[in-house]
């Protein structure tokens, strides 16, 4: 195999060091000029160094178990740190600034994915808020939880477009949609970096996994994904352009082929995109192993290969490979790739370094677990952000909120009295003593009014029907059911595809058994994914999607059965009828035959769709308005809807904002999500809900090659059922 990386000769393998006073150590120079004195210092073994990642401390990351390294090399740029105190980095650090040549601090990154301690709901709940602002708040408090334990650098946001919900990953972006994912990512980054990287309370974001992973096919990790360059600006590319518009200040690069190229060797998209198109000048980390997978993968057939593909694309920095320290020197020695290369990849690193403050603050503060820890105001955001997520899918007969009539509740179901999986994947180090069950969240709000019971009536899975009787029992003494269900928080994450979305069948079969009472059932779902719930809306008198909510989550759901919570969700991922439907979404391109070409077997229309979610309020819009019927270039338009709550409580509605472009050179899919805005409207109020419309930002789109289009004619603007049509004239 011939190496595609040839490059030029070596300029020089030792670093010469210039005289005088050591500008790097300096933190009144610039830092441009601290990284250049740097690295003209550094020699090549130093460099190289800069440019791996092992792990330090106990790893629990249970797909990626490397090998310990027990004698970490003083040189190592950085370590991913499974602690949860500083006390172990502390050390390690103190041995790289003591024991190395020109004491670079290490950087130390972690999987901060819904929280570090006080652990928010799954980030897939939290798309279902439609708060920004508030995801940004969650994020600030897992930045001060991480930094304060010896974190510098989260793995996190992760902003996969995902369609398919068969992908256990889908529980750890923000939905199907490219645009609610930029919206997350961008309130994520805010929310990690603050304005100040050296502040000990802010990380350095991560947006990933860069790009195209949520694609994988059939829904199973770590495959192929055929993605077309049109697609891969339209969909999967947008979310980390608003990443990086936003100040992420790292990338980290993803597990799967695009259409034939790896995308941890993939120039076009690490060099071509995001440095030359974007002006990306922060750090790119791969997956874990992910340079040593393109021998896997059938690109390259040594890791020697691979690791000169990877930095050739663009790959800055290996995570677990060791393709890099294995490799790079006999790289430069034989002249395939060039100390420039290696300068610009270390140029990176040490900027990160610099802007985080390490080389002035290298050691972590110690602090106790109270004042890092679940502090009131961690919680209180936690509980805002779990309420907030939840989705109230079916409410028949308004049986919620609970009536005071109703004295006898039974809580049944394994998920009543389940405190890890209610945390879900990647909780971070969040602790099953911190979480407060369903069961005792319902009795802390209800048990003033009512008496509370509970049967498990089953396990999660397998086939043990005897706690049938005794829930059963239950059911027939009480005046409501509350029935909990759900997901594991292992199947969902990495490496956690499912062909089936259903729950196990032994929690439909002990729902339908509940149903042969007679009493309402009030369903309770906790889940990382969507679900086929063909059999359990049968059964289910109302249904609320709770996610995998977090700490907070039993008293958030609590509040909404009581109706001290109004429930404000909508889904932020389609529900489909059928697994047999996927892909199945809302910006669906359009048909040649929409009336043509269904399904024979069963509806083509989902469960429940993309934006989908009830409220105990009764939200009414008025006709959309425009402040012009036709706009130049460069003019904007005001679309305003007015909203008025028509019900009986006050509450939070967020009205999405669609454009449709009928007629385009390429065409465009049936609508697309431009915008959206969330208020509080109090009983009998009116609020007042403006899309300010910017001709090249919401009714323009890239195309294959990422360059605008913005084609005069006719747009629509949609809200619910209204639509409003503006011209785009010369
Ligand atoms: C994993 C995941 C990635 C995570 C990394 C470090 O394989 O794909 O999301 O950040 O390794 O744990």
């Amino acid at each position: 195999m011939v190496l595609l990386c040839f490059c030029g000769l070596p300029n020089t393998l030792m670093g010469n060091e210039p005289a005088g006073e050591l500008l790097y150590k300096d933190a009144s120079v610039p830092v441009e000029k601290r990284v250049d004195d740097l690295i003209s210092r550094m020699t090549v073994d130093e460099k190289i160094g800069q440019l791996s990642q092992y792990t330090l401390g106990l790893n629990n990351n249970i797909n990626n178990i490397g090998e310990i390294i027990d004698d970490i090399p003083v040189g190592i740029g950085s370590l991913i740190y499974f602690e949860s105190d500083p006390a172990l980095r502390n050390r390690m650090q103190r041995r790289v600034m003591q024991g190395s040549r020109l004491g670079i601090p290490v950087i130390f990154g972690y999987d901060v994915i819904h929280g570090f301690r006080t652990v928010y709901p799954i980030p897939l709940g939290q798309a279902c808020s439609w708060n920004p602002k508030l995801v940004e708040q969650a994020c600030a408090v897992a930045a001060q939880e991480a930094r304060m334990s010896g974190v510098d650098w989260t793995f996190s946001p992760m902003v996969d477009v995902t369609r398919d919900p068969r992908w256990g990953r889908v529980a750890e972006g923000y939905g199907e949609d490219a645009y609610t994912n930029g919206v997350f990512a961008a309130a994520s980054v805010r929310g990690y970096q603050g304005d100040n990287l050296s502040d000990g309370n802010q990380v350095a974001a991560c947006l990933k996994h860069f790009v195209g992973y949520g694609a994988s096919e059939a829904g199973r990790d770590y495959v192929y994904t055929e993605i077309s360059k049109q697609t891969l600006w339209d969909t999967y590319l947008k979310p980390f352009q608003m990443g990086v518009q936003a100040g992420a200040a790292t990338i980290m690069s993803a597990f799967n082929t695009i259409s034939g190229v790896p995308a941890s060797a993939n120039h076009y998209t690490m060099t071509d995109v995001l440095r030359q198109k974007w002006n990306f000048d922060g750090l790119v980390l791969s997956d874990w192993g992910a340079i040593g997978q393109l021998k896997n993968q059938g690109l390259a057939s040594t890791l020697k290969e691979a690791a000169c593909y990877a930095l050739c694309a663009g790959l800055d920095m290996d995570m677990m490979s060791h393709a890099y320290d294995s490799s790079l020197k006999p790289l430069i020695e034989d002249g395939t790739i060039t100390m420039k290369q290696i300068d610009e990849a270390v140029r990176r690193i040490l900027r990160i370094k610099f802007r985080l403050g390490l080389f002035e603050q290298p050691y972590t503060p110690v602090a106790s677990e109270e004042d890092r820890f679940l502090k009131s105001h961690s919680r209180e955001v936690a509980s805002r952000l779990a309420a907030q997520s939840m989705v109230l899918l079916k409410n028949d007969n308004y049986i919620l909120p609970l009536s005071r009539m109703q004295k006898k509740i039974a809580v049944i179901g394994p998920m009543g009295k389940n405190a890890k999986d209610l945390m879900g994947a990647w909780c971070g180090h969040g602790k099953e003593t911190d979480v407060e069950q369903l069961y005792d969240g319902l009795v802390t709000e209800l048990s003033m009014r009512a008496e509370l019971r509970y049967a498990q009536g089953c396990g999660m899975d397998g086939d043990e029907r005897q706690g049938f009787v005794e829930a059963v029992e239950l059911a027939r003494w009480a005046d409501v059911v509350i029935l909990c269900l759900g997901e594991r928080a292992t199947w969902s994450g990495e490496n956690a595809s499912r062909a089936s979305m259903s729950l196990p069948v032994i929690q439909e079969e002990l729902a339908e058994e509940l149903k042969k009472c007679g009493k309402p059932i009030v369903l309770i779902l906790s889940n990382g994914r969507p679900l086929i719930l063909n059999r359990l809306e049968q059964v289910a008198d109302a249904i609320l999607e709770i996610w995998q909510p977090g700490l907070m989550g039993a008293s958030a759901m609590a509040g909404i059965l009581s109706g001290r919570i109004n429930p404000s969700g909508k889904l932020a991922i389609t529900f489909p009828y059928s697994i047999g439907q996927i892909p199945v979404y809302y910006n669906q391109r359009k048909s040649g035959r929409s009336l043509q070409g269904m399904y024979q077997d069963m509806t083509s229309l989902p469960m429940y769709p993309f934006g989908y979610g009830l409220s105990y309020s009764h939200f009414k819009y008025s006709s959309l308005v425009a402040s012009r019927s036709k706009i130049k270039r460069n003019e904007e338009v005001i679309v305003q809807v007015d909203v008025t709550n028509a019900g009986s409580v006050g509450g939070m509605e967020t009205v999405h904002w669609f454009i449709s472009d009928p007629y385009c050179s390429i065409t465009r899919p049936i609508k697309e999500l431009k915008y959206f805005d969330k208020q509080y409207i109090e009983t009998g109020g009116t609020r007042k809900f403006c899309f300010h419309i910017i001709p090249k930002r919401d009714l323009g789109f890239v195309d294959g090659k990422g360059q605008l289009v913005l084609e005069l004619g006719e747009y629509e603007v949609l809200v619910k059922d209204q639509r409003v049509v503006i011209e785009l004239v010369e």
